[in-house]
């Protein structure tokens, strides 16, 4: 294990914006992370996991304690590499990844076995270990229902723990490492409960569109997915950006009643079951003013071309003119809808008020 000084994030991060990291390490095995998290206590710095950093901006000033990036692999389907799981249900599509797989290469083994499950969430930036993290989801599916377990160190307890899916607290882009675990367990292990010879899910209107005779086999699923999210440039390396800027709100029956008031004609929405209804990200910003395209006076900084949820890097921006747009875009959906959008990526290094 060998800790690095001073390195740059931005070029480890798909927005490609912010400073440097004061102390760095790479975790190549299990065994380095009790060693990397004992240090940075020893030495009283926090710490931050960093994987594919395509959900994250980081600050201009960079981050003043270890950041760990996830290098462990590895894709299993039985047990006989793995010394940690005797007793896994084999046989019945367990897939387990190691934290710093990508994760469209986890997608990928799980279509190529027949197992169905993931399959809709081709094609998303980013490591398998981050995916519990923010409960990933697109075009119908969502992490958490596939995932069985989470392995991770637990700093607060100093010990290795396996999680099940029903102990990590999944809601919507939400799970307890996001939300009051926050920096309590670095993750090094998912394993992915599939369903072998299943059908695949196209439940989600833009898919099933494209399958008009249904029951489509699952690699069919995950190229039309991976279409779909070229078009809305939503592939890594497409555009420098760190993908969805906002989540989606969930309204309630009073703030859906003042938001139809507003507006004339349809407003798009998604079910979001008993929590509400609700309405993309995406349709307020630019009913607010902010078009697909959009670019700044100043600073580098814009929408996306094909997707107004995705704020870009479009030449040299920083942190503050990311920040400074994502506020005058909030600004603006608030003023016309009274609707506060919360922002979705994981922002580091900020002081306090600084952030979005
Ligand atoms: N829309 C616009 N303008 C746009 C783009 C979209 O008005 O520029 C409207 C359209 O009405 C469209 C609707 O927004 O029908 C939804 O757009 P899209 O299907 O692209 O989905 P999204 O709500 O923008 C969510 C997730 C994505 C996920 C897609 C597909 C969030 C915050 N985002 O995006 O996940 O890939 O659905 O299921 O939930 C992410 O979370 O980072 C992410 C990429």
């Amino acid at each position: 294990m060998q800790i690095q000084e001073h390195v740059e994030l931005a070029e480890r991060t798909t927005l490609g914006v912010g400073g440097r990291a004061r102390y760095f390490v790479e975790l190549k095995a299990e065994a380095d992370v009790p060693a990397a998290v004992a240090w940075a206590e020893a030495h009283d710095l926090p710490v931050f996991v960093l994987g594919g950093g395509s959900n994250l901006l980081v600050s201009d000033h960079g981050f003043a304690g270890l950041v760990l990036h996830m290098a462990i692999g590895g894709i299993y389907d039985s047990c006989d590499s793995c010394e940690s799981c005797e007793s896994r249900e084999l046989g019945e599509g367990v897939l387990e990844a190691g934290a710093g797989e990508l994760w469209d290469d986890v997608v990928a083994a799980g279509v190529a076995r027949g197992w169905a499950g993931i399959e809709c969430l081709s094609g998303i930036p980013g490591l398998a270990g981050a995916t519990p993290v923010q409960n990933v989801g697109a075009y119908g599916q969502e992490v958490a229902s596939a995932i069985t377990r989470v392995r991770a160190w637990d700093r607060a307890q100093s010990e290795w723990v396996e999680l099940e899916a029903g102990a990590c607290g999944f809601q919507y882009r939400s799970s307890r490492f996001n939300q009051m675990d926050r920096e309590r367990f670095v993750i090094t292990r998912v394993g992915f409960k599939l369903r072998p010879g299943g059908a695949a899910e196209i439940g989600y209107p833009e898919l099933r569109r494209r399958f008009p005779d249904g029951a489509p086999a699952l690699g069919a699923v995950r190229e039309a997915v991976l279409d779909i999210r070229r078009g809305k440039a939503m592939l890594a390396g497409q555009v420098r950006s760190a993908g969805s800027f906002f989540k989606n709100p969930v309204l309630s029956a009073g703030e859906w009643a003042n938001l139809a008031a507003r507006v004339e004609g349809p407003i798009p929405q998604f079910a979001a079951g008993r929590a509400g209804i609700k309405v993309p990200a995406a349709w307020l910003i630019e009913q607010a003013g902010f078009s697909k395209g959009y670019r700044a006076l100043a600073g580098g900084v814009g929408l996306s071309p094909q997707h107004a949820l995705a704020i870009v890097n479009r030449d040299h921006a920083r942190a503050t003119a990311v920040v400074g747009l994502a506020r005058r875009i909030q600004l603006a959906v608030d003023a016309r809808f009274g609707i506060r959008l919360e922002p979705e990526p994981v922002q580091l290094g900020f002081h306090p008020g600084e952030e979005v």
